[in-house]
């Protein structure tokens, strides 16, 4: 008997360099990684021995944002820009923890997003996840999947979480360009990573490892980052550090973890 050999991802997903998504679970402690990502990991915990501690925080940070969206602001639609490979507390897990009917679409770039995010939701009528470009807004907008989730005419939350930080091009116009499809009651999320509130030293080696990446890594200013929420009404409590945005009741030493976030409403 002769098998056929086994299908091995897509020919589009580079295994020779590291890519953000692919990182960012090896230091979760994902499965879903190649060595290549494991050693840019490696390489980012020799120069930032809290790496572990930041991407974990910045998980809580985005389940206390979802919490909020659904529980608080009563939104039951969400897209998530740069949504990364499935891990624990997915954003619709989270969302339909709290309301079952709550329309999730991921968007991710990266293809090994699509093909282990494919596998979650097979039978998920309320989620989708997309491979697109977040810069490439229409595409993203009339993707068949989006339109079939989301109402534009109703308000909906558009997550940026960790993500605008391996965007080289102004976030603020692209922000923009999804605000104009936005009703009152929308809201807009977003955690980005900062010099501003690490060491000169480890904003430079940081960013180095990601040169050899698929995609570099761009640190902005705290104005630049509270910036891209122009044309939206931060909300209690504005944009502190992560850990410090509606916290968790474990205390996280403020030194240590330099991403700010936040959520907008469309007024
Ligand atoms: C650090 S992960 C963040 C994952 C998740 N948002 C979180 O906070 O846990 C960043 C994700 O953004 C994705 N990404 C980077 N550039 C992108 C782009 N131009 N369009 C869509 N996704 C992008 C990466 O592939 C990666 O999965």
């Amino acid at each position: 008997m002769t098998y056929e050999p086994r299908p091995t991802f897509p020919p589009d997903i580079p295994t020779d360099r590291p890519t953000p998504a692919r990182i960012y679970d090896a230091l979760l402690y994902g499965k879903d990684n190649y060595q290549v990502d494991r050693d840019a990991a490696a390489r980012a915990l020799t120069h930032e021995p809290n790496a572990r501690l930041v991407v974990h925080e910045n998980r809580a940070f985005l389940r206390r944002v979802v919490e909020y969206l659904v529980n608080e602001a009563g939104i039951r639609q969400i897209i998530d820009l740069g949504s990364g490979l499935p891990t624990q507390d997915n954003v619709h897990q989270v969302a339909h923890a709290i309301a079952p009917e709550t329309r999730v679409v991921y968007v991710d770039n990266d293809p090994i997003v699509l093909a282990h995010g494919q596998a979650l939701l097979a039978d998920n009528p309320h989620t989708r996840v997309i491979t697109a470009d977040l810069r490439d807004v229409d595409t993203v907008l009339n993707h068949p999947d989006t339109r079939q989730l989301i109402d534009f005419t109703q308000p909906w939350a558009l997550l940026s979480v960790a993500v605008f930080h391996f965007i080289p091009e102004d976030p603020q116009s692209i922000v923009a360009a999804y605000r104009a499809h936005m009703p009152t009651g929308s809201h807009l999320a977003l955690s980005h990573l900062s010099q501003d509130a690490t060491t000169p030293e480890t904003a430079a080696e940081i960013t180095a490892i990601y040169e050899q990446a698929t995609a570099p890594m761009v640190l902005r200013s705290y104005q630049d980052i509270a910036g891209i929420f122009t044309g939206f009404r931060l909300v209690p409590p504005g944009l502190p550090l992560i850990m410090n945005w509606r916290p968790g009741i474990a205390p996280t030493d403020p030194e240590r973890v330099w991403l700010y976030g936040g959520i907008g409403r469309t007024e």
